[in-house]
């Protein structure tokens, strides 16, 4: 090698480094000699690199959101009348799919409706339906490799990894059937124009269970929007209530209009998006009617080489006008079912005395 290819390979190796910004992290994780604290590993995320500072970002905005929340609004700051009397100086919308409702989560959600902690929430059918269900029977930990042949001669259901008994399904629907004939009484004798979310809000009431997401929707009067509810067992059901007492009307146009107000006229909006599909987008576009929400988290395993709503970064809907051009989004790639539960340990229950005190003064 001739001393000018020497230095040539030299300089290629040895380039030197621009500075980085002064207040660029520095990568470092948890040190176990100093224990086990579950605190200090949470906090050290942020520094650890790859997902688990996805998870710290998050963490961050979602305590920006709740700042935010916690500030007064202004007289004129709220353009409209709110008739579910939501006066928070950041709307958080949460949607997340239905298996999570199915799992775990669902707990991790059902305190964020219990303290009113949450200003809209959206999801799927199966999000509806499996949060009622399991006030009737439980659901079991099975394993993702059962046989589905076996399963279904025992009128076992999977989900993941979670089995449901097929007899859940059955006391759903002895339960639901007489709620849906006095629905049908109501809007042919009294007028009442039923939208999803007020059938949701109908059955949070009726039943009547503190463990259930939607009886505390119900109480909190939290919207829940599901556009389409008919997707589930609660559609399987509605189908056979044609049969028995046909005529029962769900109106979705006036639930878009609900569902959009609540973007167009909050101050702010915070969107905590658990999934993809139709909650995603149905929040995301809800926050297009504002020019784009203020801040946004997505927890999510979609990938976006596919082209899907499901696994678009949050870069593609600044594109679209749903989250501002000005917002820190963060998107992390992980099952919520393991970072949801620490996500609200570091945010809403730790910030849950003000959020409480809020709640009770409104
Ligand atoms: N328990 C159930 O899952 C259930 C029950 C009844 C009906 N359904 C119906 O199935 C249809 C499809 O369900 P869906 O739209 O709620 O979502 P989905 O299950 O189709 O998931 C949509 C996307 O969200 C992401 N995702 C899902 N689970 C995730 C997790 N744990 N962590 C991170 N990302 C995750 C994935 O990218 C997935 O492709 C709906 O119409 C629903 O009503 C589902």
């Amino acid at each position: 090698m001739s001393d000018g290819d020497l230095s040539n390979a030299r300089e290629a190796v040895l380039k030197p480094s621009c500075m980085l910004p002064e207040d660029t992290l520095k990568i470092r994780g948890y040190d176990f000699n100093k224990g086990v604290d579950l605190q200090a590993v949470m906090d050290s995320f942020i520094t650890t690199g790859f997902q688990a500072s996805s998870l710290g970002l998050a963490i961050q905005e979602i305590n920006v959101m709740i700042e935010k929340r916690l500030e007064p609004v202004e007289e004129g700051e709220d353009k409209e009348p709110d008739e579910y009397g939501s006066k928070a100086g950041c709307t958080i919308f949460l949607g997340y799919t239905s298996n999570l409702i199915s799992s775990g989560v669902r707990e991790s959600i059902r305190y964020l409706a219990e303290h009113k902690m949450v200003d809209v929430i959206v999801t799927t059918a199966g999000g509806i339906e499996e949060d009622f269900i399991k006030c009737m029977g439980n659901t079991y930990l099975g394993d993702f490799n059962l046989s589905g042949k076996e399963l279904r001669l025992k009128a076992l259901n999977r989900i993941g990894n979670l089995l449901v008994p097929n007899d859940n399904y059955c006391m759903f629907e002895n339960w639901l059937m007489p709620i849906l004939d006095q629905m049908l009484l109501e809007q042919n004798e009294q007028g009442t124009h039923w939208t999803p979310s007020k059938m949701i809000h109908r059955l949070g009431k009726e039943i009547n269970n503190t463990d259930s997401v939607y009886y505390w929707a119900y109480k909190n009067n939290i919207p829940v929007f599901s556009p389409a509810l008919t997707d589930g067992s609660l559609g399987d059901i509605l189908y056979f209530h044609t049969f028995k007492k046909p005529g029962l009307i769900l109106d979705l146009v006036e639930d878009i209009r609900g569902m959009n107000e609540k973007a167009v006229f909050a101050k702010r909006t915070g969107m905590i998006i658990l999934g993809g599909g139709l909650v995603k987008h149905h929040i995301c576009n809800a926050n297009l009617m504002r020019n784009g929400a203020d801040h946004a988290v997505f927890v999510n395993t979609g990938q976006e080489f596919d082209g899907s709503d499901s696994g678009a970064r949050p870069d593609e809907a600044v594109s679209w006008g749903k989250i501002r051009m000005d917002a820190k989004p963060v998107k992390v790639y992980a099952d919520a079912s393991l970072v949801f539960p620490l996500i609200v340990s570091q945010t809403f229950a730790t910030h849950a005395d003000k959020l409480t005190a809020r709640k009770k003064t409104e």
